[in-house]
Protein backbone atom coordinates (compact mmCIF):
# COMPACT_ATOMS: atom_id res chain seq x y z
CA UNK A 1 0.00 0.00 0.00
CA UNK A 2 2.74 2.78 0.85
CA UNK A 3 4.84 1.53 -1.78
CA UNK A 4 1.72 2.02 -4.28
CA UNK A 5 1.35 5.37 -2.51
CA UNK A 6 5.12 6.50 -3.11
CA UNK A 7 4.49 5.66 -6.76
CA UNK A 8 1.52 8.42 -6.84
CA UNK A 9 4.36 11.56 -7.34
CA UNK A 10 6.20 9.85 -9.81
CA UNK A 11 3.36 10.43 -12.21
CA UNK A 12 3.36 13.77 -11.70
CA UNK A 13 6.91 14.00 -11.50
CA UNK A 14 6.95 12.12 -15.37
CA UNK A 15 4.89 14.99 -16.80
CA UNK A 16 7.02 17.58 -15.15
CA UNK A 17 10.31 15.59 -16.99
CA UNK A 18 8.20 15.06 -20.12
CA UNK A 19 7.88 18.95 -20.16
CA UNK A 20 11.15 19.31 -19.14
CA UNK A 21 12.20 16.70 -21.75
CA UNK A 22 10.34 18.06 -24.55
CA UNK A 23 12.75 21.45 -24.12
CA UNK A 24 11.04 24.96 -23.35
CA UNK A 25 7.42 25.95 -22.79
CA UNK A 26 6.81 28.49 -25.79
CA UNK A 27 3.35 30.30 -25.49
CA UNK A 28 1.92 27.66 -23.16
CA UNK A 29 2.79 24.75 -26.08
CA UNK A 30 5.93 23.05 -25.48
CA UNK A 31 8.81 23.04 -28.29
CA UNK A 32 7.77 19.23 -28.61
CA UNK A 33 4.32 20.10 -29.33
CA UNK A 34 4.83 23.25 -31.55
CA UNK A 35 7.22 21.37 -33.46
CA UNK A 36 6.21 21.04 -37.42
CA UNK A 37 4.97 17.24 -37.45
CA UNK A 38 5.11 15.63 -40.95
CA UNK A 39 3.78 12.80 -42.30
CA UNK A 40 5.27 9.32 -42.42
CA UNK A 41 4.06 6.17 -44.15
CA UNK A 42 6.27 3.77 -42.57
CA UNK A 43 5.85 2.50 -39.43
CA UNK A 44 9.20 3.21 -37.34
CA UNK A 45 10.74 1.86 -34.21
CA UNK A 46 12.16 4.16 -31.44
CA UNK A 47 14.23 4.09 -28.43
CA UNK A 48 13.97 7.04 -26.71
CA UNK A 49 11.44 9.72 -25.37
CA UNK A 50 8.69 10.52 -28.38
CA UNK A 51 7.56 14.13 -28.08
CA UNK A 52 4.29 15.58 -30.48
CA UNK A 53 0.74 15.14 -29.67
CA UNK A 54 -0.30 13.02 -32.67
CA UNK A 55 2.27 9.68 -32.23
CA UNK A 56 0.69 6.45 -30.38
CA UNK A 57 2.85 4.59 -27.97
CA UNK A 58 2.93 1.61 -27.50
CA UNK A 59 4.99 -0.77 -25.31
CA UNK A 60 5.83 -4.05 -27.29
CA UNK A 61 6.99 -7.22 -25.84
CA UNK A 62 8.11 -10.56 -26.41
CA UNK A 63 7.63 -11.49 -29.71
CA UNK A 64 6.30 -8.48 -32.21
CA UNK A 65 9.71 -6.86 -31.01
CA UNK A 66 12.42 -9.36 -31.27
CA UNK A 67 15.78 -6.68 -30.04
CA UNK A 68 16.24 -4.85 -27.67
CA UNK A 69 13.34 -5.83 -24.97
CA UNK A 70 12.88 -2.35 -24.23
CA UNK A 71 12.34 -1.41 -27.50
CA UNK A 72 9.61 1.09 -28.19
CA UNK A 73 6.90 1.40 -31.39
CA UNK A 74 5.65 4.15 -32.84
CA UNK A 75 2.99 4.42 -34.06
CA UNK A 76 0.44 7.05 -36.43
CA UNK A 77 2.42 9.73 -37.40
CA UNK A 78 5.95 10.67 -36.08
CA UNK A 79 6.99 13.66 -35.58
CA UNK A 80 10.44 13.78 -37.97
CA UNK A 81 11.16 17.45 -37.34
CA UNK A 82 11.68 19.60 -34.64
CA UNK A 83 11.32 23.77 -35.11
CA UNK A 84 12.88 26.06 -33.30
CA UNK A 85 9.98 28.68 -32.31
CA UNK A 86 12.48 31.52 -32.46
CA UNK A 87 14.47 31.61 -35.13
CA UNK A 88 12.63 28.78 -37.39
CA UNK A 89 15.64 26.17 -38.00
CA UNK A 90 14.44 22.46 -38.38
CA UNK A 91 16.24 19.85 -36.72
CA UNK A 92 15.54 16.18 -37.04
CA UNK A 93 15.44 14.91 -33.76
CA UNK A 94 14.64 16.32 -30.01
CA UNK A 95 18.31 16.11 -28.94
CA UNK A 96 19.21 17.97 -32.11
CA UNK A 97 16.67 20.84 -31.35
CA UNK A 98 17.57 21.06 -27.82
CA UNK A 99 21.79 20.97 -28.38
CA UNK A 100 21.24 23.72 -31.12
CA UNK A 101 18.95 25.44 -28.67
CA UNK A 102 21.71 25.32 -25.64
CA UNK A 103 24.06 26.32 -28.22
CA UNK A 104 22.55 29.64 -29.26
CA UNK A 105 20.77 30.72 -26.15
CA UNK A 106 23.11 29.15 -23.47
CA UNK A 107 21.63 30.97 -20.36
CA UNK A 108 18.09 30.15 -21.36
CA UNK A 109 18.90 26.56 -21.72
CA UNK A 110 20.18 26.17 -17.86
CA UNK A 111 17.09 25.42 -15.81
CA UNK A 112 14.68 24.90 -19.40
CA UNK A 113 11.58 25.36 -18.44
CA UNK A 114 9.73 28.44 -19.61
CA UNK A 115 6.00 29.99 -18.85
CA UNK A 116 3.81 32.71 -20.11
CA UNK A 117 2.11 34.25 -17.08
CA UNK A 118 -0.12 37.34 -17.82
CA UNK A 119 0.29 39.24 -14.27
CA UNK A 120 -1.75 41.79 -13.75
CA UNK A 121 -2.35 42.20 -17.30
CA UNK A 122 0.84 42.32 -18.44
CA UNK A 123 2.86 39.07 -20.22
CA UNK A 124 5.72 37.92 -18.87
CA UNK A 125 8.11 35.08 -20.17
CA UNK A 126 9.74 33.40 -17.55
CA UNK A 127 12.19 31.03 -16.76
CA UNK A 128 11.64 28.98 -13.50
CA UNK A 129 12.66 25.97 -11.53
CA UNK A 130 10.73 22.27 -11.60
CA UNK A 131 10.00 23.51 -8.02
CA UNK A 132 8.80 26.79 -8.41
CA UNK A 133 6.08 28.30 -6.23
CA UNK A 134 4.27 31.10 -7.76
CA UNK A 135 4.55 33.06 -4.72
CA UNK A 136 7.94 32.88 -5.30
CA UNK A 137 7.77 33.92 -8.95
CA UNK A 138 5.82 36.70 -7.79
CA UNK A 139 8.26 38.24 -5.62
CA UNK A 140 12.10 37.34 -6.58
CA UNK A 141 11.46 37.58 -10.21
CA UNK A 142 8.82 40.50 -10.56
CA UNK A 143 9.13 41.97 -7.79
CA UNK A 144 5.54 41.85 -6.43
CA UNK A 145 6.17 42.03 -2.92
CA UNK A 146 2.75 42.65 -2.10
CA UNK A 147 1.95 38.86 -2.35
CA UNK A 148 3.27 38.02 1.07
CA UNK A 149 4.49 34.58 2.41
CA UNK A 150 3.28 33.31 5.93
CA UNK A 151 3.00 29.40 7.00
CA UNK A 152 4.10 28.27 3.30
CA UNK A 153 1.83 25.35 3.63
CA UNK A 154 -1.42 26.73 2.91
CA UNK A 155 -3.00 27.57 5.90
CA UNK A 156 -2.97 31.02 6.48
CA UNK A 157 -3.81 32.63 3.12
CA UNK A 158 -1.73 35.64 3.07
CA UNK A 159 -0.20 34.50 -0.16
CA UNK A 160 -3.90 34.66 -2.02
CA UNK A 161 -3.95 35.77 -5.96
CA UNK A 162 -6.29 35.34 -8.48
CA UNK A 163 -5.63 32.73 -11.10
CA UNK A 164 -8.29 33.18 -13.46
CA UNK A 165 -10.41 34.81 -11.05
CA UNK A 166 -10.44 31.64 -8.45
CA UNK A 167 -8.74 33.27 -5.36
CA UNK A 168 -5.64 31.04 -4.90
CA UNK A 169 -2.88 30.37 -2.69
CA UNK A 170 0.12 31.35 -4.72
CA UNK A 171 2.63 28.89 -2.08
CA UNK A 172 0.64 26.24 -3.28
CA UNK A 173 1.28 26.74 -7.15
CA UNK A 174 3.68 25.12 -9.18
CA UNK A 175 4.74 28.13 -11.46
CA UNK A 176 5.63 25.42 -14.14
CA UNK A 177 1.62 24.47 -14.00
CA UNK A 178 0.02 27.58 -15.09
CA UNK A 179 1.61 28.87 -18.59
CA UNK A 180 -0.94 30.66 -19.91
CA UNK A 181 -2.91 31.82 -16.79
CA UNK A 182 -4.23 35.56 -15.79
CA UNK A 183 -2.78 36.18 -12.72
CA UNK A 184 -4.08 39.16 -10.26
CA UNK A 185 -2.03 40.17 -7.51
CA UNK A 186 -2.79 43.12 -4.50
CA UNK A 187 -0.58 45.44 -7.13
CA UNK A 188 -3.09 45.06 -10.15
CA UNK A 189 -5.85 46.14 -7.70
CA UNK A 190 -5.65 49.84 -8.58
CA UNK A 191 -3.30 51.77 -10.47
CA UNK A 192 -0.76 52.63 -8.00
CA UNK A 193 -1.82 56.00 -7.03
CA UNK A 194 -5.89 55.93 -6.28
CA UNK A 195 -7.03 53.29 -4.33
CA UNK A 196 -9.97 51.21 -5.38
CA UNK A 197 -13.12 51.15 -4.01
CA UNK A 198 -12.66 48.18 -1.44
CA UNK A 199 -9.32 49.18 -0.79
CA UNK A 200 -10.64 52.75 0.00
CA UNK A 201 -13.22 50.98 2.52
CA UNK A 202 -10.54 49.17 3.95
CA UNK A 203 -8.77 52.25 4.87
CA UNK A 204 -12.32 53.68 5.95
CA UNK A 205 -12.79 51.45 8.13
CA UNK A 206 -10.14 50.53 10.01
CA UNK A 207 -9.81 47.49 8.79
CA UNK A 208 -5.74 46.83 8.87
CA UNK A 209 -3.87 46.47 11.85
CA UNK A 210 -0.53 45.30 10.97
CA UNK A 211 -1.15 44.84 7.64
CA UNK A 212 0.47 41.39 6.72
CA UNK A 213 -3.24 39.51 5.71
CA UNK A 214 -4.43 42.27 3.92
CA UNK A 215 -3.48 41.31 0.53
CA UNK A 216 -4.60 37.80 0.37
CA UNK A 217 -7.73 39.12 2.44
CA UNK A 218 -8.18 42.05 -0.20
CA UNK A 219 -7.91 39.25 -3.01
CA UNK A 220 -10.42 37.07 -1.64
CA UNK A 221 -12.75 39.94 -0.89
CA UNK A 222 -12.51 40.41 -5.10
CA UNK A 223 -13.45 37.18 -5.63
CA UNK A 224 -16.24 37.31 -3.51
CA UNK A 225 -17.67 40.58 -4.81
CA UNK A 226 -17.15 39.35 -8.25
CA UNK A 227 -19.74 36.55 -7.50
CA UNK A 228 -21.83 38.30 -5.12
CA UNK A 229 -21.71 41.82 -4.98
CA UNK A 230 -24.02 42.17 -1.94
CA UNK A 231 -22.34 39.59 -0.14
CA UNK A 232 -23.79 39.29 3.92
CA UNK A 233 -21.52 38.89 6.82
CA UNK A 234 -22.28 35.09 6.76
CA UNK A 235 -20.83 35.13 3.34
CA UNK A 236 -17.41 36.90 4.28
CA UNK A 237 -16.79 35.07 6.97
CA UNK A 238 -17.27 32.09 4.78
CA UNK A 239 -15.02 33.44 1.91
CA UNK A 240 -12.26 34.73 4.55
CA UNK A 241 -12.50 31.55 6.74
CA UNK A 242 -9.06 30.68 5.37
CA UNK A 243 -7.24 33.92 6.14
CA UNK A 244 -5.90 34.18 9.49
CA UNK A 245 -5.23 37.73 10.89
CA UNK A 246 -3.41 37.86 13.99
CA UNK A 247 -4.42 41.10 14.82
CA UNK A 248 -8.10 39.87 15.33
CA UNK A 249 -9.44 42.54 13.32
CA UNK A 250 -11.65 40.58 11.41
CA UNK A 251 -15.12 42.28 12.52
CA UNK A 252 -13.31 45.84 10.68
CA UNK A 253 -12.49 43.51 7.67
CA UNK A 254 -16.16 42.28 7.72
CA UNK A 255 -17.84 44.79 7.82
CA UNK A 256 -15.77 46.59 5.14
CA UNK A 257 -16.39 43.63 2.91
CA UNK A 258 -20.62 43.21 3.37
CA UNK A 259 -23.38 44.84 1.48
CA UNK A 260 -20.54 45.07 -1.10
CA UNK A 261 -18.56 48.34 -1.64
FE1 LIG B 1 0.38 30.53 1.56
FE2 LIG B 1 0.23 30.77 4.23
S1 LIG B 1 1.77 31.49 2.90
S2 LIG B 1 -1.24 29.96 2.88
Amino acid sequence: MSEEKNKEPMKGLSRREFLKDAGLVVGGATIGSMAFISGCKTTTTETTTVAGSTATVTKTTGTTVTSPPSTVTVTGTPVTKYVDPIDGTEWPTLDALKAHFAAVRPLASLAGNFVNLIVNGTNYYLQVGDMEMLAFTLREKLGLFGTKIGCDHGQCGVCTVLVNGVPLLACLLLTIELSGSKIQTVEGLSDGVTLNPLQQRFYDNDAVQCGYCTPGVLMAATALLAAKPKPTAADVRLALSGHLCFCQNMTFTVNSIAGGV
